[in-house]
């Protein structure tokens, strides 16, 4: 029997002020693109902003649905117009932010399942790590290196070769 382990590192700052500019910058986007959530039914409005290698900033936000399950989340919400806009430009980064029915956060949030899975697709297609910068509209904000590390030993196109 072999035991594996699975670690990784990510960094924390107690304030988006502490971030660089360039993260600084791309986390108030995210936060700015709260306000285009549509979330009547959660009241939980998330935003997402993602850097370009074009330099381009696009954002998403939540957009539900009376039928549950057919609301799509903010990460999944701009990766998809990235990739109708500017089908071959890379990503170079994305920033979530989020604010909840009292109209707070003071927490980061990482993103759920299905969007890790959709974050690995995207980060095997560009080649490149894509790194996370998650924050509240205030507080705390984390960066994760490489959104492959909210999703080990994950399902991928490669799976679907071997036999
Ligand atoms: N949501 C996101 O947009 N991103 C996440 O990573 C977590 C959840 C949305 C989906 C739904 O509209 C609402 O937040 C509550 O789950």
């Amino acid at each position: 029997m072999i035991q594996k382990e699975y670690h990784f590192k990510y960094q924390t700052f107690a304030s988006s002020e502490e971030l660089t500019d360039d993260d600084r910058l791309l986390m108030e986007e995210a936060r700015a693109a709260t306000s285009k959530a549509y979330a009547p039914y959660s009241n939980f409005n998330v935003g997402a902003a993602v850097l370009l290698s074009n330099g381009i900033i696009l954002s998403g936000a939540n957009q539900e649905n009376a039928s549950f399950p057919a609301g799509i989340c903010a990460e999944r919400a701009v990766l998809a117009t990235v990739s109708s806009v500017y089908k071959n430009v890379d990503i170079v980064k994305m920033a979530i932010s989020y604010f909840n029915a009292e109209g707070s956060s003071s927490e980061p949030i990482t993103p759920c399942g299905i969007c890790r899975q959709a974050l690995a697709e995207y980060t095997h297609r560009s080649g490149h790590a894509i790194p996370l910068i998650l924050g509240g509209m205030v507080g705390e904000v984390w960066v994760v290196p490489d959104a492959l590390f909210l999703l080990p030993i994950s399902f991928s196109g490669k799976d679907l070769k071997k036999s």
